[in-house]
């Protein structure tokens, strides 16, 4: 969460700070700020909002060289000016953005700067506050900054500017994403390399715990004890139109249209000389090793991995569960001889993740990370990493990662399976090719999708998704769009269960999303249908070529059975965008969310 960005160069820093923070949006946005050094002493702007708001507010006239900002996604006091970064300490002297959360400022603060007044609610504000402290007693910046990381405890990315050294950046991260970017007489900090690809696209990893000087000849990465560190810098391979929205009216419209192209991708990635699907040999064998599967994920993502379950079990015929994140890590279920952990997470830096993925590393277990990402934390911390190809993905809810997770993970399956000699008896190639077509079909009706959610939810408060098999995993994802981004109350149930309480809550009029795409519950979900709609539901039956009645609002084209969640999520995704539209959300950037969620 949060987004930082830094510039040291001969330039106004100003514009490239603004524009950087723009692309980091995405990373949180209830307030911003940035601090530029300007001739004696560093001029700080910040404001509650979006970046648009802190725009209006930067003085044009302010020119400096050096400049450090900062959007916010609020988690030690509330989004307001006050608490908004950029931080400094008493007199001014030391400025800093950070992004994480210091799990132990209470006790910082009450055993070193007990008298220190506090400007601000956040825990951010010790580690400034810490610096000066340790610099009026004596120290030199460096040591200070040295000393002060030594003693927090959480996760942190951080840009620190010191009013006396004019030609200087302080950085340093733990747990928390944050990049150094190189260019000719300039260099960038962000905490994402997008921020910065309008300037340059050579970066320099940095790894938790280490020191980082940022001037404008050079970058120098030091331990904690002071030894320097040599690295190569890596060339982010992301082009400017991937990341920007074009003429599209929102990024999520974008992405949504981008997946007939990305399943195109994925099966080209995952296709040898002779069109025959590979995955690297050893994750193969990880999986063949394994005598269970823990898929551990976060949302959207985790919805994706209920379907992985399906995959790998029906297809490969390994036994899979699947976990939430954030609980699995305090509630460790009872681990088998020889389980294998995949990750799955669109960012690759959800912080619930990496928790466990640190602790089943402490176990000695394997990982494999899915993710979007190349290079993000829990691609680099695993044992493995599959790619998702889906491009950068800029809109809060995740719409074409999701779809790509399922491509992957069907491929996944589909190979180990293989290699297990199991006859899947389709061809998965042609069959993800059907799915593009049926994707890209969706697509084409958008008219179609906008005219369900203006009859089904221009002025419900809740609404229900409901299927069976796939079909409810499928819905808790339709629920989690629509209400991401529509604030309408949505949940998902699995069709039989609604009537062991949820029922009590269908009203004249209240609209349920029943998704028919599997021949197997076919009649029982059309069963549960008409339960609800005999309690006065105004149903929106979403069916599939081969299972439809009439009166179904929306027929699907067929596809196989198993990759039908590829297709029957694209119409979900469609409506709650529409739904949203109706309502005048911010589509792409919900309130209360952010993309990436680097805090536990
Ligand atoms: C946040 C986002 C969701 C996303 C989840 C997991 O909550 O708002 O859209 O599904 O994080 O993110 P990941 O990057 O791990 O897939």
């Amino acid at each position: 969460m949060c987004g930082i960005v830094g510039y040291i160069g001969e330039n106004d820093s100003k514009e490239i700070l603004l524009k950087g923070l723009e692309k980091l949006e995405y990373r949180g946005y209830d307030s911003a700020g940035i601090a530029v050094r300007n001739g004696s002493g560093i001029t700080v702007f910040k404001e509650k909002g979006r970046i648009a708001d802190l725009r209006a507010i930067v003085e044009e006239d302010v020119f400096g060289t050096t400049g450090i900002g900062h959007t916010r996604w609020a988690t030690h006091g509330k989004p307001n000016r006050v608490n908004a970064h950029p931080h400094q300490n008493g007199n001014e002297r030391f400025t800093l953005v950070h992004n994480g959360v210091i799990e132990n400022y209470h006790h910082i603060q009450r055993d070193y700067l007990a008298d220190v007044p506090m400007e601000s609610d956040t825990d951010t504000e010790i580690i400034v506050q810490l610096i000066g402290k340790f610099v009026e007693e004596g120290m030199t910046t460096e040591e200070a900054f040295s000393k002060t990381l030594g003693l927090l405890k959480g996760s942190y990315a951080i840009a620190l500017l010191d009013a006396e050294e004019e030609e200087t950046i302080f950085v340093a991260k733990n747990k928390s994403p944050l990049l150094v970017g190189l260019g000719e007489g300039f260099n960038v900090v962000a905490s994402d390399a997008m921020a910065m690809l309008q300037v340059t696209d050579k970066f320099l990893e940095l790894m938790d715990k280490e020191i980082v000087i940022v001037r404008k000849e050079g970058v120098e990465i030091l331990t904690l004890e002071g030894e320097s560190i040599n690295r190569q810098p890596f060339t982010a391979e992301i082009d400017m139109s991937d990341i920007e929205k074009g003429t599209y009216p929102h990024y999520m419209l974008k992405e949504i249209d981008e997946q007939p192209a990305v399943m195109r991708k994925i099966i080209q990635a995952y296709q040898d000389e002779n069109d025959k699907l590979v995955i690297q040999p050893e994750i193969l064998d990880a999986l063949q090793e394994a005598d269970r599967i823990h898929i551990i994920a976060a949302g959207t993502s985790y919805h994706a991995g209920l379907i992985g379950k399906e995959y790998l079990e029906k297809m490969a015929g390994i036994p899979v569960e699947v976990h939430v994140s954030s609980e699995f890590g305090y509630n460790m279920p009872l681990l088998s001889e020889k389980p294998l952990f995949i990750f799955i997470s669109q960012s690759g830096e959800t912080a619930d993740s990496r928790q466990v993925l640190v602790k089943i590393k402490e176990l000695g277990h394997t990982s494999l990370t899915i993710t979007n990402v190349a290079g993000s934390t829990l691609s680099r911390e695993a044992d493995h990493t599959l790619l998702l190809y889906a491009g950068p993905e800029i809109a809060v809810a995740s719409t074409k990662a999701y779809t790509a997770q399922l491509a992957v993970l069907s491929i996944l399956a589909a190979v180990t399976a293989e290699a297990r000699g199991i006859d899947l008896g389709f061809n998965l190639v042609q069959e993800l090719g059907i799915v593009a077509n049926a994707i890209q079909a969706q697509i084409d009706a958008k008219e179609e999708m906008e005219q369900i959610a203006s009859e089904f939810l221009s002025t419900t408060r809740n609404c229900f998704f409901i299927g069976r098999v796939m079909d409810y995993f499928v819905g808790l994802e339709g629920a989690l769009k629509l209400k991401e981004i529509s604030y309408i109350q949505a949940e998902g149930f699995a069709g039989g269960e609604l009537k062991h309480g949820t029922i009590a809550l269908i009203e004249e009029g209240t609209p349920v999303i029943a998704l028919a795409t599997q021949e197997a519950v076919n009649l029982n979900i059309r069963g549960n249908v008409k339960e609800v709609a005999a309690r006065g539901a105004n149903p929106c039956i979403i069916s599939m070529e081969g299972l439809q009645e009439a009166g179904d609002s929306l027929v699907l084209p067929k596809v196989h059975e198993l990759l039908s969640p590829l297709v029957a999520v694209v119409p979900l995704q469609l409506i709650s965008y529409f739904a949203a539209l109706h309502r005048d959300c911010d589509v792409d950037k919900p309130r209360n969310l952010a993309k990436s969620v680097t805090v536990e």
